[in-house]
């Protein structure tokens, strides 16, 4: 009985050590950590824990404690500012390096086309390289939320950077940009949750150029997304003016970073820096206004006609979808605007507003019918009550 159970014990033990062992496999050991706690904490989340380690960027002996050893056997030390994108670039760019892993090789050539690119080749080390954007020991990859290339964070990341005054002055930038971006349009819509592609910096950009691929000139990135507005205005007489002026294609009117909710304002706002009051351009522009002022006023008072019949309560389905309809016009209307052809814009709202009035006219003559009847009600109420008080005081009188 006793030799069973030291048996089993024994048995049990060996399992476990045998699992430790299985577990425990002979990993190389690596000193440079025990030394270098710092890098080795921020190393475990990096991109590259998996496949590189301090000695493929360092080189040196990570197999002994001993530091002179340690530093010793090619061992590089720090990668001084001044290399670290050609350092990088000597696996990114490097096609047969990258290929297993699926990654594009063209972020070093496109960064030396940027202007921090050629800024640093000109020997400027305050421009941004590869570690300014992803960090050096711990890089993470873009869907991470606290990499600072993640989509939320771009802004954040240039605006180390671009924000800073004291940095920007040498280069007569402005420190304005980020503050400019974050009170414009998309960043309101990103804070607001909208899942819709907005563009952060990067998108107008470029990660690494001056510009996205097969787009020469940033100023013309919007149409990547607005590609219909763009359409219109091809159409519309500024589009050469504009250009040959040396405007921005869509900044003359919306600016580049504070790009602001479009509406009645920016016709008072932006029309006039460039045309006089008077003028046939300012009338053209007073018109359109006009045009798109008179249909949103007419949606809005179908809409508040709208609630009252709901609270009457008239069945409204119908006139919600009919005033959708209306809506939809309005909204066709905005980026036609953009040829300066009034005529088109009016057959546009001039199609919104009869969906709209008629509406207005028809929910009124459904209320009054109602309120008709409801005064037909109430009169043959009133008409029964006194029949009744009248019988009840005859009854009491004759007995
Ligand atoms: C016994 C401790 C020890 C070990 C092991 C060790 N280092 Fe170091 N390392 C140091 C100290 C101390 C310094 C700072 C003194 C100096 O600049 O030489 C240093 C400096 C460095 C630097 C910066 C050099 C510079 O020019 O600023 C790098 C990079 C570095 N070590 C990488 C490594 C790598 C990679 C390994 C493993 C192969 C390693 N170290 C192993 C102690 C160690
Ligand atoms: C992908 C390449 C890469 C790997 C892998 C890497 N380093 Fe570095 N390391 C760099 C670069 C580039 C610099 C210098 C740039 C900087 O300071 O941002 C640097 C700087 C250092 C320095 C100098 C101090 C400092 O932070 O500026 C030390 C020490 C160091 N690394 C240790 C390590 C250790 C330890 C490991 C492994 C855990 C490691 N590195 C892994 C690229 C790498
Ligand atoms: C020794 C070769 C080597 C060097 C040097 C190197 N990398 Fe890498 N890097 C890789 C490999 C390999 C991967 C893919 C890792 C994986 O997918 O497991 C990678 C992945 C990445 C990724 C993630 C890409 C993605 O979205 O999946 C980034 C970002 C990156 N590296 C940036 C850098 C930066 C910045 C430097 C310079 C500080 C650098 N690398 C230096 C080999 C290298
Ligand atoms: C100004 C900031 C900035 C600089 C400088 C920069 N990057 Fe990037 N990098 C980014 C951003 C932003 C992304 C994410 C791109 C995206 O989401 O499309 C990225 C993505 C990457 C990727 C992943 C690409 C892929 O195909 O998935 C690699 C690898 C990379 N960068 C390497 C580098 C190297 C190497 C350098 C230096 C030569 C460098 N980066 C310089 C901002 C930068
Ligand atoms: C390490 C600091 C630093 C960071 C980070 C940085 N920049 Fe820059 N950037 C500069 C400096 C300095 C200049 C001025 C260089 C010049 O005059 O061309 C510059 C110039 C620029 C320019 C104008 C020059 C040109 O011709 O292209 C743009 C656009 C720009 N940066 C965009 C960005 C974007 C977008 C990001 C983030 C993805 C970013 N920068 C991150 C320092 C930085
Ligand atoms: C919707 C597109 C778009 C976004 C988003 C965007 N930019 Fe720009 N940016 C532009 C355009 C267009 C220009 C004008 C370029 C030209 O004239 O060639 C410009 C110019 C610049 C310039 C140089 C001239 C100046 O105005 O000082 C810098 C620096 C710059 N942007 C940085 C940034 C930074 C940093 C961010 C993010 C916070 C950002 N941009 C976001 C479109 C954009
Ligand atoms: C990456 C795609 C993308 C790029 C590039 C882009 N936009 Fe947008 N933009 C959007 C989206 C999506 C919205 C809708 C935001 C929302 O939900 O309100 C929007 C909204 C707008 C609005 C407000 C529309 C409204 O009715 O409220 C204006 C104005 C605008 N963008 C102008 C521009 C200009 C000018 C540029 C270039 C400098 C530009 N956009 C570049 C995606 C983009
Ligand atoms: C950045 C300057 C600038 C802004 C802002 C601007 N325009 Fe123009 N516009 C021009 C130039 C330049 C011409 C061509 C010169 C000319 O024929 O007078 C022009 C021509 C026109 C024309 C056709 C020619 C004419 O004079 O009848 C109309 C219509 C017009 N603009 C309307 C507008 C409206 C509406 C706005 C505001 C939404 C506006 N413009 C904003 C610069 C501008
Ligand atoms: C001449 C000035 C001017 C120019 C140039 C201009 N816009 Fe507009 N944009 C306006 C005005 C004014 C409105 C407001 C229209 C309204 O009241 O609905 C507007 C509205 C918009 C809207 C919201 C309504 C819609 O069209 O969906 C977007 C998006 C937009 N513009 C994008 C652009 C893009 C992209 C470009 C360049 C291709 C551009 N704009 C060029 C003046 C301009």
């Amino acid at each position: 009985m006793k030799t069973t159970r030291v048996l089993l014990t024994a048995f049990i033990f060996g399992l476990l050590a045998a699992g430790a062992r299985a577990q425990n496999q002979p990993q190389p050991p690596n000193y440079c950590k025990s030394c270098h706690s710092e890098q080795e904490v921020q190393f475990r989340d990096s991109v590259h824990r998996e496949e590189l380690s301090c000695v493929s960027c360092h080189g040196g002996d990570a197999s002994t404690p001993d530091l002179p050893q340690a530093h010793s056997k090619g061992f590089r030390g720090k990668i001084t500012r001044a290399q670290v994108p050609a350092f990088c670039a000597s696996c990114h760019a490097d096609r047969e390096q990258m290929r297993p892993y699926g990654l594009s090789t063209d972020q070093y050539a496109l960064y030396q086309t940027s202007g921090h690119g050629r800024k640093f080749a000109a020997g400027d080390p305050r421009v941004a390289i590869c570690t300014d954007c992803h960090q050096t020991h711990r890089i993470l990859p873009r869907d991470n939320p606290q990499s600072p290339i993640h989509r939320q964070n771009i802004a954040a990341t240039c605006g180390h950077c671009h924000a800073d005054a004291e940095r920007m002055r040498p280069y007569g930038l402005s420190a304005g940009v980020v503050a400019d971006y974050e009170a414009g349009v998309h960043a309101q819509a990103k804070r607001e949750g909208s899942a819709a592609h907005l563009p952060s910096c990067a998108d107008c950009h470029g990660s690494h150029g001056a510009a996205p691929p097969g787009v020469g000139d940033v100023s013309k990135v919007c149409m990547h997304c607005h590609r219909q507005t763009r359409e219109f205005f091809h159409q519309s007489p500024h589009f050469k003016t504009l250009a040959a002026q040396g405007f921005g294609e869509c900044a003359a009117c919306h600016s580049n970073h504070r790009i602001l909710k479009p509406g009645p304002q920016l016709w008072a706002s932006t029309c006039g820096t460039c045309h006089e009051p008077g003028s046939p351009a300012a009338g053209t522009a007073e018109k359109i206004q006009g045009l798109l002022g008179q249909a949103q006023a007419d949606i809005d008072m179908a809409k508040e006609t709208i609630s009252q019949a709901r609270q009457v309560p008239l069945a409204v389905e119908d006139y919600e979808q009919r005033l959708a309809t209306a809506s939809t016009y309005l909204m066709e209307a905005g980026p036609l605007s953009h040829t300066l052809d009034a005529s088109a814009v009016e057959d546009l709202t001039r199609k919104s507003r009869s969906v709209a009035q008629e509406l207005e006219v028809e929910i009124h003559e459904k209320m009054e019918v109602f309120e008709g009847r409801r005064l037909v009600v109430g009169a043959v109420w009133l008409y029964l009550l006194i029949t009744v008080g009248a019988l009840q005081y005859f009854k009491r009188r004759s007995r």
